[in-house]
């Protein structure tokens, strides 16, 4: 999936730390790299991640794997030792569990963050492109979502994601940094989690129905998302780590196809795709959740030259003939 290149500069012998790498956008990514030449070093502690989203990259030469924690100053000066950009994936996903546990979330997500930000800068290393998340938007209500407007956060996660972009715009003012922040709207595909409480809807859908179980729907499936299959996340952070344009640093912009779908229309589509004749169970809606979500990409476009390259409608099959396949192996 990633043979074709989407990078500006040279990748190659580029030493690029990978924060997240085993998780699913930081394996994506990671991938990405390994296949063009640079060099990766991750850094997880393996809270979310998994060791098979790596396994394929440990007998790469230019893979390294440090087994580390965030919240461990010492462990992000350790991982930005000869690293020339950062790509900071890492993180506690998920509204729902930043609802239950707001004191992890954010420790890792506001705490790690600045600890990475810190060992970068102190590391002399300038590229830093973190994560953030279409949650920033909270009680916004306009659509498309436009990077210059957003709300009131409505969940402590949304906080930390909102907080890391204040962070990067303070250190950029106070230090030489080139930080570029990447608000991703409802990123699917190949590696993403199936399993456990806080999965994301898509593969437990998939996992569901492959399974011939009826999976639940929270609300009336009329909330409608921009799902954003993975190849365009993976493209804008590698445009991210090399574009040399110093307009398109220290911004954050949305990372989407720029359509959306409801709930709804997502299962019907995986449900058809499956040949399942199965309804889905509603119950009630989530705490924390927005009603609709759709991004306007054209600061991406303009800035980083970002062009998403696969629909929802390409990048389903693609996603559900992998879980297919994982599935299958048990
Ligand atoms: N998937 C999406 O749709 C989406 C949407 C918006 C934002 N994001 C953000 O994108 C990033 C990647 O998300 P993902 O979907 O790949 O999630 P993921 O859970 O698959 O990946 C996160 C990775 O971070 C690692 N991690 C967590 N806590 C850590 C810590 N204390 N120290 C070191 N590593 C730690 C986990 O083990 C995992 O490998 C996250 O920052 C997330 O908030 C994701």
């Amino acid at each position: 999936m990633y043979q074709q290149v989407l990078h500006k500069s040279s990748l190659a012998h580029r030493h690029i730390l990978v924060t997240g790498g085993a998780g699913f956008i930081g394996s994506n990514i990671t991938e990405y790299l390994l296949l063009h030449g640079a060099k990766v070093r991750v850094l997880d502690n393996l809270a979310t991640g998994k060791r098979e989203n790596i396994s394929d990259f440990l007998d790469h030469s230019g893979f390294e794997f440090i087994e580390g924690d965030l919240r461990n100053p010492n462990d992000c000066i350790r991982a930005c030792i000869g690293i020339d950009a950062v790509c900071h994936q890492a993180a506690i996903g998920s509204v729902p569990r930043s609802i239950k546990d707001p004191i992890t979330t954010n420790d890792v997500n506001i705490g790690g963050f600045v600890n990475m930000l810190t060992a970068a800068k102190d590391a002399g290393i300038k590229r830093f492109v973190y994560a953030s998340s279409s949650s920033v938007y909270g009680d916004e209500p306009n659509l498309p979502k436009k990077e210059d407007r957003i709300g009131n956060p409505l969940s402590p996660y949304a906080v930390t994601k909102f907080t890391n972009e204040v962070y990067a715009s303070v250190f950029s003012r106070c230090f030489d940094l080139e930080l570029i922040g990447l608000r991703y709207f409802n990123i699917f595909g190949p590696k993403q989690d199936p399993d456990g409480e806080y999965a994301a809807v898509m593969p437990l859908f998939i996992k569901d129905l492959i399974n011939n179980e009826a999976p639940y729907i929270n609300g009336d499936g009329e909330q409608s998302r921009d799902f954003t299959f993975i190849h365009n996340a993976v493209q804008a952070n590698i445009l991210a780590l090399t574009i040399d344009n110093s307009l398109a640093y220290n911004q954050a912009y949305n990372i989407a196809f720029g359509e959306r779908f409801s709930i709804n229309q997502m299962y019907d589509a995986i449900r058809v795709y499956l040949q399942k004749d199965i309804q889905a169970i509603h119950r009630a809606p989530r705490a924390g959740d927005i009603r609709d979500s759709l991004a306007d990409i054209s600061k991406a476009q303009d800035l980083l030259g970002y062009k998403p390259q696969f629909s929802f409608e390409n990048g389903l099959p693609i996603t559900i003939e992998y879980f297919r396949k994982i599935f299958a192996q048990g």
